[in-house]
């Protein structure tokens, strides 16, 4: 018999060292908001992982560690058995998290001065990951209708030129919750390929995808595309594991994961973790059920929440997620400087978003909410929100 367990279920997060509870002061100044920012769950990680932790620590003694064959087979399987993506063991490599590792790829593949596009709003890391090498950041703002995201191609490939070599791809995307089709998706591939860009596919919230969406690997839509991209994958969106810092990076061109490979080494971030080592192979071997009755309750509380905001506060429009538990509030109705909105929550409403402008300009007027907490979290962040907004 499956498993049953228990998302409605609170656990107290004080005294973790968890980012999202303790840093509320220094990033809010109000140590007491709701935290609904940093992207990690308040749901416990499954049990099964952290039985083999467990486990794992009944030996006593945790030395350097290394990656055998399960632990590559573990993915390759999973990408098989979730997204029907048929990935060679030997094309995958390790990443000491997916931001880590979008620094690596920066760092291997582009020359300082280079120019490197991103799909604007988009998560923050994108641009600090760019400017902070010495590159050139080039936004490529989606299209936004009526709350619905989409690429803009033409002008993407106007922005191109000699100097353009990189392009990070968010899929799905946050924080604003699409998840790409596969025509989208061939064609920016293409542009791609066209005019040499290399793709950097960051695909940490592929297994975060609501019915009838389907996540689709870009890598695996041409030989040419593939030849020219680089994915990132990771169990620690999915299963609450990114205190762990283990994820993996996956190229089938083997020069582009020769490169990766050196620099890794040369960075000397290649040993890894013992735990997280363990926790990915755990997750992925086991995980389906789990993921299963999380995406359910990630879908009812991204329902409740579009439901009350439509019924009692119109003015905030959200439209669902097709991806992610991210949703991306849009505040612009209220017609506030984004410093007064944000002071309006942090202060008057106790709940801590993350401030739409983070994401890029066209950011200003929304908020990100992270929805991975139980419904009695949510509902009362919700009514939170309608004493202040109500009245204005
Ligand atoms: C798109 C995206 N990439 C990467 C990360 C973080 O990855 P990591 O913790 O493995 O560095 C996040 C976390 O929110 C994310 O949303």
């Amino acid at each position: 018999m499956k498993k049953i367990y228990d998302f409605d279920k609170v656990v107290s997060r004080l005294g973790t060292d968890s980012i999202k509870y303790e840093f509320r002061n220094q990033v809010f100044k109000n140590e007491n908001v709701i935290p609904m920012w940093v992207a990690d769950m308040d749901f416990e990680t499954p049990d099964f992982i952290l039985d083999a932790i467990k486990k794992r620590c009944e030996h006593s003694i945790l030395g350097y560690t290394s990656r055998g064959e399960r632990f590559y087979n573990s993915v390759a399987n999973w990408l098989k058995k979730r997204h029907n993506w048929t990935v060679q063991p030997q094309s995958i490599a390790y990443s000491p998290g997916v931001v880590p590792g979008l620094a690596m790829a920066v760092l291997a593949f582009t020359q300082a001065g280079d120019k490197i596009i991103i799909q604007t709003p988009v998560y923050h890391p994108f641009h600090s990951t760019v400017k902070d090498t010495g590159r050139q950041l080039v936004e490529n703002e989606l299209i936004e209708d009526n709350g619905f995201y989409e690429m803009n191609f033409e002008k993407l490939e106007a922005q191109i030129d000699s100097r353009t070599k990189m392009l990070i791809l968010s899929n799905p995307h946050n924080p604003v919750g699409r998840v790409w089709k596969k025509d989208e998706l061939l064609r920016l591939g293409e542009i791609c390929v066209k005019h040499n860009v290399l793709i950097v596919s960051d695909d940490i919230h592929s297994d975060l995808v609501f019915k009838p969406h389907k996540y689709q690997p870009i890598a695996q839509l041409s030989e040419a595309i593939s030849k020219q991209t680089i994915s990132f994958f990771a169990p620690s969106k999915t299963f609450n594991l990114a205190g762990l810092s283990t994820s993996v990076m996956i190229a089938e061109n083997p020069k582009l994961l020769e490169i990766y490979n050196n620099t890794l080494e040369n960075l000397h971030l290649y040993t890894g973790n013992i735990f997280g080592n363990i926790a990915l192979m755990e997750a992925y071997e086991k995980g389906e059920n789990w993921l299963e009755q999380l995406l359910a309750y990630l879908q009812g509380n991204i329902d409740v929440t579009a439901t009350f905001l439509n019924e009692n506060l119109p003015k905030i429009k959200m439209l669902k997620p097709e991806g992610t538990y991210l949703a991306w509030l849009d505040f612009r109705g209220y017609n506030l400087p984004q410093q007064e909105l944000n002071n309006l929550l942090i202060h008057k409403a106790n709940v801590g978003f993350n401030t739409g402008e983070m994401f890029g300009k066209s950011g200003n007027g929304f908020q990100r909410i992270n929805l991975a907490c139980s419904r009695e979290t949510v509902m009362q962040v919700l009514a939170n929100l309608k004493l202040v907004f109500d009245n204005l």
